[in-house]
């Protein structure tokens, strides 16, 4: 488990009889020269004690969201932001709960909720709690927001029933975690760009052409590949959604921006153009603000396709080239012209006349096209788009690999 050597693992263990296991976790992390700082909530320090977990981790251990030497010497933000991985083992039901509502009573929950890295969750509980109704929504949510699950496993349980919801073993997670690392080191050396939003067409200096894009499917896919340990940059027009400080984002305006500063941070290993770019702009934009007493004609001329140009250029052409095709009626034919009308490897396409998906929606349901492939077609059904995002970087990882 190469991949660990000097890795920073914040270790975070929670109240549950499987409590014991971390321990062996930790021994088998340390064994790997992994470095480890590790937070017992209160309740796990009924299952087993800071010393312990200080001798094992040979590092500080932390427990209280109050208290002054800790904070002053490395408050909860610093924390969340001093690990590489955050690893939560075992996960209780408890704990579930209070990371799906954003409840942050302690210090545990306080970290996790300021992290801007990976965490990994290894739910611990027993079998009726972890089938239960509101421990399966809470779980959804944790998903999609971005939370990865190691187990649990089905066995038999400390409380003497049999089912899922044992902590899955040491070695397990410590395998998990080395993979993390693994693929991260091996998608760092991967550049990605991505398009994202609508372009304004300006009419006159105030009025302007646009669409109902949001950029959010742009931004979860940026997020992702950035996530998995691409060098990434997103071009994105305007929008009211954030971005994480590791992905490097340029701000456009208008489709000429988009294409200039598309062409500007080529090279890459893979470009997305999920931009719902304006086909047309203004020909004779106006310099001065249009009175209303006039009569308006707007003369429209094409905007160069950013897509097309890429996909077909010589020397910067990145290796996989992705497009999206937002359809209203023959979805499936028109974006199989598109695919190669484009000179695509992908193309992602969305029904928008569904108004569940697609523009301005959280969800969306796509089928991707391949050129190259066996497979001609694949469906990826009704999703957020965090998880529509997660499945295509997947896709695109193990083509690049
Ligand atoms: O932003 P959201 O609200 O999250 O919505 C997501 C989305 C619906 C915008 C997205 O999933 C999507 O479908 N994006 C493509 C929208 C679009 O403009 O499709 P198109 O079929 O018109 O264009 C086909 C492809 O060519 C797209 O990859 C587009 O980025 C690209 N293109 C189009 C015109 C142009 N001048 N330059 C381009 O690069």
């Amino acid at each position: 488990m190469k991949n660990l050597n000097n890795k920073k693992i914040l270790f975070i263990i929670c109240g549950g009889i499987s409590a014991y296991k971390s321990l062996e976790t930790i021994r088998l992390l340390k064994k790997n020269s992994a470095e480890i700082k590790t937070i017992l909530t209160s309740s796990a320090k009924e299952f087993v004690t800071p010393l312990s977990v200080a001798s094992l981790s040979q590092g500080k251990v932390y427990s209280d969201l109050f208290s002054l030497e800790n904070e002053t010497e490395m408050d909860h933000i610093s924390l969340s932001r001093w690990a590489d991985v955050v690893i939560v083992a075992p996960t209780t039901a408890n704990t579930i709960s209070k990371l799906a509502q954003g409840t942050t009573d302690d210090l545990a929950s306080a970290v996790i909720l300021a992290s801007n890295k990976q965490i990994y969750l290894a739910p611990a509980m027993n079998v009726r709690m972890w089938e239960h109704k509101s421990t399966k929504t809470n779980l959804k949510k944790l998903k999609d927001f971005g939370y990865k699950f190691i187990g649990p496993e089905i066995g038999d349980m400390a409380c003497g029933e049999y089912g899922e919801g044992k902590m899955s073993e040491p070695l397990k997670i410590a395998d998990e975690l080395n993979q993390f690392f693994l693929n991260q080191s091996q998608n760092k050396k991967f550049k990605a760009l991505v398009t994202a939003g609508p372009t304004n067409e300006y009419i006159d200096p105030v009025r302007f052409i646009t669409n109902k894009s949001s950029g959010k499917q742009g931004y979860e896919l940026a997020k992702c590949l950035s996530k998995k340990g691409f060098d990434t940059t997103l071009i994105s027009g305007p929008t009211n959604l954030e971005v994480e400080k590791d992905i490097k984002l340029i701000e456009v305006e208008t489709a000429d921006e988009m294409f200039a500063a598309t062409q500007e941070n080529l090279p890459v290993d893979v470009a997305i153009f999920s931009a719902a770019v304006s086909d047309f702009k203004v020909k004779n934009k106006s310099q001065t603000k249009i009175k209303k007493e006039e009569a308006l004609n707007l003369n429209l001329e094409k905007n160069i396709d950013i897509l097309n140009y890429i996909s077909n250029h010589n020397s910067m052409r990145p290796e996989i080239v992705i497009g999206f095709a937002a359809e209203t009626n023959e979805v499936l034919k028109n974006a199989e012209e598109k695919l190669n009308k484009k000179n695509c490897d992908w193309i992602i396409a969305n029904d928008v006349s569904n108004k569940n998906i697609g523009f301005n929606s959280d969800y969306n349901e796509v089928v991707i096209h391949y050129k190259n492939k066996s497979l001609k077609s694949e469906v990826l059904p009704y999703k957020r788009k965090s998880e529509i995002s997660e499945e295509i970087v997947d896709r695109i990882i193990d083509q690049l690999n």
